[in-house]
């Protein structure tokens, strides 16, 4: 390299005007006006325009001529102020220029599959994901990972005063139980056993508790081998934590101080503290689901009591048969097409069908103001206490469900979601975090046919339940905590069991047997009982946290080399096939193994 930088583009201002600089970076464009050649410079630091003149260096403006989109070059020359009228107020260089003197190609580039100066976003997710690199470099694409950097050095600096420690805990391990698949990696050395890629660093971090500890943090991968949906990766990043003498509250106080310096620190936002927190079964209640969006209202209401003596018969039969009716109001009205296709939307989601009816506070008669099909099946009552609930205003739509109280609940929280998007009824820029708490235990898997942990088996009960843990374990609630933002969970964790007769009913209630505790994660339990403190934690999904942060749609933007929705990375081409010779090594094919010794 005969041209060494000296300085970034974008460092330059006008307090540099003519001093000499030699700057390094991509040709973003070029243009040339006959005699001049222009060419915006782009690196890291910003965008900087270089001009060629053609009475300046003959030899010079004739390598400027061959230079061509993304070539890497280094330019010396000397900073001069634009000429009046030509200022771009758009960049922060835009009022100097780099006068070139002298050039060097450093690399030259092929076309690009895409314009780097234009917005990438319209160019396909495949191309983009392909060439990410590319994307990257174009204008703004480093931006997601420069805030994820600053994310991440803010979490250590809070943690680090706070008296944590980051310590690694291993890939190469056992099975850990967060519920997904594990990716498995096969051992070479001991054939047919296999490592599993951890969920989730919980067992180590517990064992780090009883190793003394105290306070642990990592910004750590987890790997789990599950359905692929906008907000989930096959591998994804956990900012995890634990801590020893603690109880539910401490760990949600460190957490929100964090979070609130967080957004002060990387987005200038002040939270207001302390975060809501729901019940579980509020939280059910009202929005249908423990991951409740609070930005906008349009609560769920359970209607069962009023429709409890309808004649009509869909509602009617679901009560009886112990189920609920339970409805929103929606602040518009809606085509019979809408209406078709909501229902149609409702029933993908397991609904038997939607109901509903439209309003017009403004109308003189009764006739005028409630019309649907059903409308004929109640009477005057009903509809005097709807307008009370729900105080309508002029203009609105009831939707019922009638169903089991999961089935309305899923519906509606849905359809409440996708209504309020639709309409507009979201505000933008609002961050509304709320805790759930107050999970139940464990529930009843109907295919299992035996009690499931709601989180996980280490999560400790209510101490005012463990009188009724083994009479009536499905009310048993637990110390566990949700943190929800925007109706999106970012985060969760528990205050943990940390002694082994608790730990051994938990197990024998959940139906795992000792050999199978054993086998599993005997490491933790042999750990627990040499003098585990009582300790808690949390982790959060820390790309979650950080799409939100930058409004983006799909954790794949702030993720540098994501995944597809089908798990596939398009830029190495991962999953790859392997040669036969690896997986004989790894001992995957032991009948070939003898025959290729045989042959
Ligand atoms: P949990 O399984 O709830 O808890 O995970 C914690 C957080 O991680 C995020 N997350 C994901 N993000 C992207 N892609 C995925 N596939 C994915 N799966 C989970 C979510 C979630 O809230 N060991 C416990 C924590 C504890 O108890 O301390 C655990 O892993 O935002
Ligand atoms: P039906 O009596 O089946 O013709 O239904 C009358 C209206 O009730 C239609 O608009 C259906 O979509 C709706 N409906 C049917 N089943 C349910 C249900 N379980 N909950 C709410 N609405 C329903």
């Amino acid at each position: 390299m005969r041209l060494k930088r000296t300085i970034g583009a974008g460092e330059l201002d006008t307090s540099w005007i003519d001093k000499e600089v030699i700057v390094s970076g991509w040709v973003l464009r070029r243009r040339d006006h006959g005699g001049v050649i222009f060419i915006d410079l782009r690196d890291r630091s910003g965008l900087l325009q270089v001009v060629f003149e053609e009475g300046i260096r003959p030899e010079v403006h004739e390598i400027a001529d061959s230079i061509r989109n993304e070539y890497v070059i280094s330019v010396k020359g000397k900073i001069r102020r634009r000429p009046p009228g030509m200022e771009n107020p758009k960049i922060p260089t835009g009022e100097i220029e780099l006068v070139a003197t002298d050039v060097e190609i450093l690399n030259t580039s092929k076309t690009p599959p895409f314009q780097l100066d234009e917005d990438v976003s319209e160019v396909s997710e495949a191309i983009r994901l392909k060439y990410r690199y590319l994307e990257m470099r174009s204008l703004g694409g480093l931006e997601p990972f420069i805030f994820r950097h600053k994310v991440n050095k803010c979490i250590r600096d809070f943690l680090d005063s706070k008296g944590f420690l980051e310590i690694e805990t291993p890939f190469l391990t056992k099975s850990t139980p967060e519920g997904a698949r594990d990716y498995l990696v096969p051992s070479r050395l001991y054939p047919g056993k296999f490592y599993a890629l951890p969920q989730s660093p919980q067992l180590f971090k517990q064992i780090l508790m009883v190793a003394g500890v105290e306070k642990y943090y990592q910004i750590v991968r987890c790997f789990r081998d599950e359905d692929l949906r906008a907000d989930r990766q096959p591998e994804f990043t956990q900012l995890d934590m634990e801590m020893s003498f603690v109880e539910e509250r401490d760990v949600m106080d460190v957490v929100e101080e964090l979070i609130t310096e967080l957004f002060k620190k990387c987005l200038g936002i002040e939270l207001s503290r302390p975060f809501p927190v729901f019940t579980y079964e509020k939280a059910l209640e009202e929005y249908g689901t423990d991951r409740p969006d609070i930005r906008f209202e349009m609560k769920l209401k359970n209607l069962s009591e009023l429709f409890k003596d309808t004649e009509f018969k869909v509602f009617k039969g679901a009560i009886e048969s112990g189920g609920v009716v339970k409805g929103i109001k929606v602040p518009a009205w809606f085509s019979r097409k809408e209406l078709d296709d909501l229902t149609k939307f409702a029933q993908e989601l397991g609904a038997k069908g939607l109901a509903w009816i439209k309003y017009d506070g403004s109308a003189d008669s009764f006739e005028k103001k409630w019309s649907s099909p059903i409308v004929k099946f109640f009477k005057q009552e009903v509809f005097e206490k709807l307008e009370e609930m729900f105080e309508p205003g002029d203009k609105a739509t009831f939707f019922f469900v009638a169903d089991k109280v999961e089935v309305a609940n899923e519906v509606l929280s849905e359809l409440r979601v996708s209504l309020a998007k639709k309409l507009g009824l979201i505000p933008e820029n609002k961050f509304e975090f709320v805790w759930i708490v107050d999970f139940p235990l464990f529930e009843w898997d109907d295919e299992e046919e035996r009690l499931v942990s709601v989180h996980h088996p280490f999560t400790h009960p209510k101490e005012e339940h463990l009188e009724i843990l083994e009479k009536e374990p499905l009310k048993v609630k637990s110390k566990a905590y949700d943190l929800v933002l925007n109706g999106i969970e970012i985060g969760g964790g528990s205050i943990r069991i940390h002694k082994m007769d608790l730990q051994k009913k938990i197990f024998k209630l959940l139906n795992i047997s000792d050999e199978e505790a054993e086998e599993k994660f005997g490491f933790l339990l042999t750990a627990l009982e040499y003098g585990a403190p009582p300790h808690g934690g949390i982790a959060f999904g820390l790309d979650r946290l950080i799409m939100l942060m930058l409004g983006k749609k799909s954790i794949r933007e702030v993720i540098a080399f994501p995944k597809t929705q089908k798990a596939q990375c398009l830029l190495t081409g991962a999953p790859a096939e392997v040669r036969i010779e690896q997986i004989l090594e790894l001992h995957l094919l032991p009948g070939w193994e003898k025959k290729k010794e045989g042959s």
